[in-house]
């Protein structure tokens, strides 16, 4: 049985093959195939946090794959008025046959997974976004832009950037992270990806200059600056992070047909200018709905592992 809590455990070949799968999905339902690989199974998502395309793509996900998705939201569960997590993942998966959440502390996730004896997914915490760069990389290769690909991610050092390091170190692509001083990525998590790159000849450059991350690359992207948990920061952070934004002057390093990405949601004229925004809206979109296609992809792959 395998979990899906970070791209670190995971392989080249094994992250491909799971987008793979997406995309046979995605391409089988575009014709109005739905399949039903997950027909009776039971996938229980509790939320210690708010989700609008997580808590839609799973719940979508599964009824499409012939299951069914309990959105169970810590508010109303007994984890929520202070049951233990392994308590609540003892009960849930023997109920269940898999389980996303999305939490606070990556170790709340990891203590479920090792009282589960169902697969577990993250669907977000505070250092990782596993599901959303499974979302990202398949846009990518839908757009044609995995040959020579350089990535420039602009702004916190957060859950995403640590996923977008842990893609390009096992993928062998070049990354570029430009964040303000005092808001760098984890530093174990950037060690772990220069280890990992060495591996794959990925390329990582960390700086503080938003021009230098992005020049000659093909895809530009960025998030929030202000996280979920985060919001006690707000104000010092959007002071923090002035020259950060994303606008047209900046997207001019680029390349000329630079992709950008956003896994939303996007607060327009902090990390993203509404310009640059809109005039890449299909792609958002599409990376948004990608998020249905890879993780049926992602549900379907773990059900296929050995238990
Ligand atoms: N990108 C993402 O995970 O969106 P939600 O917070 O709406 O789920
Ligand atoms: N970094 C953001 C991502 C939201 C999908 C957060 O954790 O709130």
């Amino acid at each position: 049985m395998r979990h899906f809590l970070t791209l670190r455990d995971y392989s080249k070949e094994e992250i491909l093959e799971i987008i793979e799968v997406g995309l046979d999905i995605k391409a089988r339902l575009k014709n109005g195939i739905y399949d039903k690989e997950l027909e009776n199974r039971t996938l229980a998502m509790i939320f210690e946090k708010s989700s609008t395309r997580t808590r839609v793509s799973f719940e979508t996900g599964m009824y499409q794959l012939g299951g069914h998705a309990l959105f169970l939201s810590s508010k109303d569960i007994q984890l929520g008025r202070g049951e233990p997590i392994k308590d609540t993942a003892r009960v849930v998966s023997r109920m269940c046959d898999m389980v996303m959440i999305r939490t606070f502390g990556h170790d709340r996730l990891e203590e479920f997974a090792d009282y589960s004896n169902v697969p577990v997914i993250n669907g977000l915490t505070d250092l990782y976004h596993p599901v959303q760069l499974l979302a990202d990389y398949m846009t990518l290769k839908e757009l044609g832009k995995t040959e020579n690909l350089k990535v420039a991610y602009v702004g916190d050092g957060n859950n995403m950037t640590h996923s977008w390091l842990m893609l390009a170190s096992k993928l062998g692509f070049e990354l570029r992270i430009a964040t303000p001083k005092g808001y760098e990525v984890n530093a174990k998590v950037l060690e772990d990806a220069l280890g990992f790159a060495k591996e794959s000849g990925a390329e990582i450059i960390v700086t503080d200059d938003p021009k230098e991350a992005v020049k000659d690359v093909n895809v530009v992207t960025t998030d929030t600056w202000v996280s979920m948990g985060q919001e006690d920061e707000k104000e010092r952070r959007l002071k923090d992070f002035e020259g950060f934004i994303v606008d047209e002057k900046l997207m001019s390093y680029a390349q000329k047909d630079a992709v950008f990405l956003h896994c939303l949601p996007a607060y327009r004229g902090y990390e993203v200018s509404e310009n640059v925004f809109e005039a890449h809206a299909d792609e958002i979109f599409t990376e948004a709905e990608n998020r249905l296609h890879a993780q049926k992809g992602l549900m379907v792959w773990l059900s296929q592992q050995e238990r």
